[in-house]
């Protein structure tokens, strides 16, 4: 299980000194999110403040867009050079010319799917992309609970990727913690987003060492 700590919860204060504690404590991914205030009801960072954390990274970004319009964020956050980059279906007329954006920018595409938006709607992009992105809260703040019924789509989706031979990831994002962790890898996930998990514990590595499961 690969764990991909979410910034959202850290000290603002202390940015850098907070990503090196994360990427000390050993976590695979530095997961950042950006929030435009109109596809969700919250602002978080711009370019700025993520070329400061990519500098104090010594992990790939994994750069969660929840955006109205994904062009012009990709195009802003593609010179950062994140591992991956997702976007949220719900808000994309065209997803699959958007995918061919951020591929030729040697970023690996992902998608995102709000708790409430089927999987069957990333059918015939599936074969595109290198992970999808399923929010297990709805998205716009860290400290959610947990929504249960993601682990039957987590499952669901496995089974599809599996049938159509391929090799896509399945990250989720939202509420989890050491106590969903062993049924989220169950489900067939392969990377987990902790934000308040992680940056409210006594010790992340700890933390981090917790969501291995
Ligand atoms: C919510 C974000 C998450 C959030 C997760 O919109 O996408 O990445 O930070 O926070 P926790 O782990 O606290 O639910
Ligand atoms: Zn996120």
């Amino acid at each position: 299980m690969l764990v991909a700590p979410s910034i959202l919860s850290a000290n603002f204060g202390k940015l850098d000194e907070e990503i090196r504690a994360i990427c000390d404590a050993g976590c695979d991914l530095v997961h950042v999110d950006v929030m435009d205030g109109h596809f969700v009801p919250n602002l978080t960072i711009g370019p700025v403040v993520v070329q400061a954390a990519a500098r104090a990274s010594s992990k790939p970004l994994d750069i969660h867009l929840m955006v109205e319009n994904n062009t012009f964020f990709t195009e802003l956050f593609a010179p950062l050079k994140p591992k991956y980059l997702s976007f949220h279906i719900e808000e994309e007329k065209h997803p699959h010319r958007l995918i061919q954006k951020i591929k030729s920018c040697g970023i690996s595409p992902a998608i995102a799917l709000n708790p409430h938006t089927p999987t069957e709607s990333i059918e015939y992009i599936l074969e595109e992309i290198d992970m999808v992105l399923l929010m297990s809260v709805n998205p716009g703040f860290g400290g959610q609970s947990f929504i249960c019924s993601s682990l039957k789509k987590a499952e669901k989706l496995r089974k599809t990727i599996e049938r159509a031979g391929l090799k896509t990831l399945i990250e989720v994002d939202g509420g989890v913690n050491s106590k969903n962790a062993r049924d989220l890898k169950n489900a067939g996930v392969d990377i987990l987003v902790a934000g308040s998990y992680i940056f409210g514990a006594p010790s992340y590595k700890d933390a981090i060492d917790s969501l291995r499961v």
